[in-house]
């Protein structure tokens, strides 16, 4: 069941207008439970921006940080454009993999994360770099992953 107060407050923040689709749904997924944009909430928000259902699911399904999927609360997002591969890209990734117990487009068995992959998120000089929310990481070695997970499991408890 969705909250459709929740989510008319953000439609009028961005002027129910199409042309905010994006910022529309990444603010409607980051309040609900399971952090992506049901077939209901996507339904709801095509009728009252004025688009077909198929718009919306075409933003969703560009943008990887978006989904139609349930995901996990932190939502990984490792960078796999050029200077990230140049930087380590292939070891970021099996140290992601190996510590979380997952696959790229997989979530967690305690339902905490969400493992993707991402174009160039601006942080290069720091590469290799990951997103997880709004937050960039560089540097990024084995150590730090750990850190890292350990760190946001900890915040979550
Ligand atoms: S290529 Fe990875 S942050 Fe730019």
């Amino acid at each position: 069941m969705i909250d459709q107060i929740v989510i008319e407050g953000i439609l009028g923040a961005y002027k129910y207008d199409a042309v905010n689709l994006l910022q529309i749904l990444l603010n409607v997924q980051s309040v609900e439970a399971e952090n992506y944009i049901s077939e209901e909430v996507a339904t709801y928000i095509a009728h009252r921006v004025h688009v077909p259902l198929s718009r919306v699911y075409e933003v969703v399904t560009y943008y990887s940080v978006l989904s139609h999927k349930p995901q996990g609360k932190y939502i990984i997002q490792i960078c796999n454009t050029t200077v990230c591969k140049l930087n380590g890209f292939n070891e970021v990734l099996e140290w992601f993999k190996e510590t979380l117990k997952v696959d790229v487009g997989e979530t967690t068995s305690d339902g905490l994360f969400t493992l993707k992959l991402t174009s160039c998120i601006g942080a290069c000089d720091v590469s290799p770099a990951v997103k997880i929310g709004h937050k960039v990481y560089g540097h990024i070695d084995e150590a730090k992953v750990q850190r890292i997970i350990d760190a946001l499991r900890g915040y979550a408890q």
